[in-house]
């Protein structure tokens, strides 16, 4: 039987953080570890140029390590097809193409589009890329075919935009293109130390390379629950961020117990804390041991990536062939 294909990408701006991990590399980690689906994630780091064209120091590093830390999550190689946009051409071709037919109108009422540009008020994203980031990301997605496309919330209005592309193009050509799903996953609701949301750019994350005493201070320094003022009052574990990756490193009896005596008064924030953060080092410990493995083996690394562009870049030739055929160019 065939396998249907799933495709995902990550832009490659900075370190990952737990909430990555939780938010989504888990679950491409499931999707690949199911059997049914042929799974293909790659690093867009074309995507990446759109907000940081201006500083590009950083992009081909930390490209390789998010695939790093791909490897030490648990994707396999041998299983999940993972490769670079940018050595891939043709995503390039086919975003010129599907710009042609992409209305003007579809991109500007496009709301990550309008928030984004708020959000990151700081930088001139007035650039005709910045604009075109769901076009590339039609294209990065229809280019494989993709039966599903594995992203959070936030991804919603690109992967429907996508759709609409799809639909235009074998509207106007030829059906070419199946529309993709986007797969939204149940994921736990992770916030950064501080309580606000895991983000770089608030300083806030707990990040997948940080290990011994870093880890230790962060996860000491979270906030729980606000009202919970003295060690006697009682404190509300629905509502304490350090409850929810309670949820994740311990196991269930724990939990209950911790739940327990939280409401209870009986265990106080400082010692909750400390012993998650025993568990979220035990946790982290075999993806820090595949880490280090990786770190020291970068030319396996480096073909792993060759062998995984080879393969995307069959496919993107195929479905180009198909494409230009389609559009009699
Ligand atoms: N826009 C996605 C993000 O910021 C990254 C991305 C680019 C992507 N191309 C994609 C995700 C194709 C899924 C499919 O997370
Ligand atoms: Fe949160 Fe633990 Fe404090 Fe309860 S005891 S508020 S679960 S940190």
């Amino acid at each position: 039987m065939k396998k249907k294909r799933i495709l995902s990408g990550m832009r490659p701006t900075g370190k990952l953080h737990l909430g990555n991990l939780h938010g989504a590399l888990q679950n491409w980690v499931t999707l690949q570890n199911d059997g049914s689906y042929d799974c293909f994630y790659f690093v867009a780091d074309w995507h990446a140029l759109t907000s940081d064209y201006n500083d590009t120091s950083l992009i081909k590093e930390n490209g390789r390590d998010m695939i790093i830390d791909w490897l030490s999550v648990g994707l396999e190689p041998a299983v999940s097809t993972l490769f670079v946009q940018s050595r891939i051409k043709e995503h390039a071709e086919l975003f010129t193409l599907l710009s042609m037919i992409t209305p003007l109108s579809w991109l500007e009422r496009n709301p990550t589009y309008k928030e984004m540009k708020t959000e990151l008020a700081d930088k001139d994203l007035s650039t005709f890329g910045f604009l075109g980031y769901p076009v590339l990301q039609a294209a990065d997605i229809i280019m494989y075919k993709a039966y599903g496309v594995p992203v959070g919330v936030d991804q919603l209005p690109h992967v429907e935009l996508t759709r609409e592309i799809a639909r235009r193009f074998n509207f106007l050509y030829r059906e070419i293109f199946p529309i993709p799903e986007p797969l939204l996953a149940e994921v736990p609701k992770l916030l950064g130390i501080d309580g606000r949301k895991m983000s770089k750019s608030y300083d806030n994350s707990i990040y997948l390379t940080d290990r011994g005493d870093v880890l230790k201070k962060k996860v000491e320094a979270m906030f729980t629950d606000p009202q919970r003022m003295r060690k006697t009052d009682p404190g509300r574990p629905e509502i304490c961020n350090v409850f929810t990756f309670h949820q994740i490193y311990l196991p269930q009896t724990e939990v209950d117990e911790i739940s327990d005596d939280c409401r209870k008064a009986a265990v106080g924030c400082v010692a909750c804390k400390k012993r998650l953060a025993v568990r979220i080092l035990e946790g982290m410990r075999p993806i820090h041991d595949r880490q280090d493995y990786y770190r020291s083996h970068l030319d396996e690394v480096d073909r792993i990536i060759a062998d995984g562009n080879a393969k995307a870049a069959t496919i993107a030739r195929t479905t180009m062939e198909e494409v230009r055929d389609a559009i009699r160019i």
